[in-house]
């Protein structure tokens, strides 16, 4: 049996390292390709000339293959999608709008396409408008989500049944067992945001990683819905924030209180009490800063020793003894 996304981006294992914001630039996106996964560029937090550099750096950290994360919704995103084919990138990862905006110019231009949808019906949607391969993200996940809050282990197994196309689950994974609990409901790859976000290559702050590192289980909380819900860790921030969301306040009374550059202040210049710290609820699960190597190690022999054949063939042959 041959895996679907590991022949479809030319990778050794089906782990994907998603784009984030302020997180994955060239350096941690060609060390997860090195390490046989595959490493997105998150275009996100970069306007187009940094972009380029951020590609540039990527080709000369690796020969394996990587890609671009580009965030729709973004001012950016059209030059940044011709700054990326320009630099020669073939793998795009889109995220936040419409599948119908760049499929077609990607596909035109040769690209393999593949797009994160946040419900069953986005992803069909999404295969609908020609991408490759959909990622399909639960609410569980770090950075922003989808409004319709729907966790990994519904949305996985319904949108297996809805598309043909290769499908790679995200959200709330962040060792082998979530991997082969993805495998299990019927995707074929995974995309981990997070748990990459605390290693060494990533380009967050040291304040950033240790937070992650610090999040105990119910850390993070689905924030700013009358925007667009993003998922934080709870600091002072989003204390104020929720005072203002509990009476009811506008979207600009929000936009207010958040300031300029929420992210890029938690992120990556530690202001980890004032700004957004974007993370996944996988975080309090998350007790160390490995190299992305080293991880890359551990998720694949984790994946392969969790894989649950054998307990499930044992629990259902029916022999445990009551009728
Ligand atoms: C700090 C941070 C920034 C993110 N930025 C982006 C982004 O720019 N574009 C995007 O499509 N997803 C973004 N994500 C989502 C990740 O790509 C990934 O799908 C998600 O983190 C998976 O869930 P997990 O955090 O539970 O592993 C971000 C996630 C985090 C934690």
């Amino acid at each position: 049996m041959k895996n679907r996304v590991c022949e479809l981006f030319k990778i050794r294992y089906p782990i994907i390292q998603g784009g984030m914001v302020w997180v994955s630039g060239g350096k941690l996106a060609a060390a997860v390709s090195n390490a046989g996964g595959l490493g997105l560029i998150g275009a996100g937090s970069m306007k187009p000339d940094l972009l380029r550099q951020h590609i540039r750096k990527a080709k000369m950290l690796t020969a394996a293959p990587f890609g671009v994360n580009i965030p729709i919704f973004s001012k950016y995103a059209e030059s940044q999608v011709h700054t990326a084919i320009d630099e020669g990138v073939s793998i795009f990862f889109m995220s936040a709008g419409s599948p119908k905006r760049f499929t077609p110019i990607l596909k035109e231009a040769g690209c393999t396409v593949a797009h994160v949808a946040s419900s069953p019906t986005l992803a069909k949607k999404c295969q609908d408008a020609g991408v490759d391969a959909v990622v399909v993200e639960g609410f569980e996940a770090g950075g922003h989500n989808g409004r319709e809050e729907l966790t990994t282990f519904v949305l996985v197994p319904q949108a297996r049944d809805r598309v043909d196309i290769p499908l790679i689950a995200a959200g709330g994974i962040a060792d082998g067992r979530g991997i082969a609990a993805a495998f299990a409901l019927g995707a074929e790859g995974v995309q981990i945001g997070t748990r990459f976000a605390a290693t060494v290559e990533s380009s967050a702050s040291a304040q950033y990683k240790n937070q992650i590192v610090a999040a105990g289980d119910s850390a993070t909380r689905l924030m700013l819905k009358a925007l667009i819900p993003v998922r934080l860790i709870r600091n002072s921030l989003t204390e104020r924030l929720h005072a203002l969301e509990a009476r009811c306040a506008s979207g600009k009374e929000l936009e207010a209180e958040l300031g300029e550059n929420a992210a890029k202040r938690a992120i990556f210049d530690g202001e980890v009490d004032q700004g957004e710290v974007e993370a996944g609820e996988i975080a309090g699960m998350i007790s160390d800063i490995p190299s992305t190597g080293e991880l890359m190690r551990r998720l694949v022999s984790e994946a392969l020793a969790a894989a649950p054949g054998d307990a499930l063939r044992e629990a259902f042959r029916n022999e445990n003894g009551f009728s």
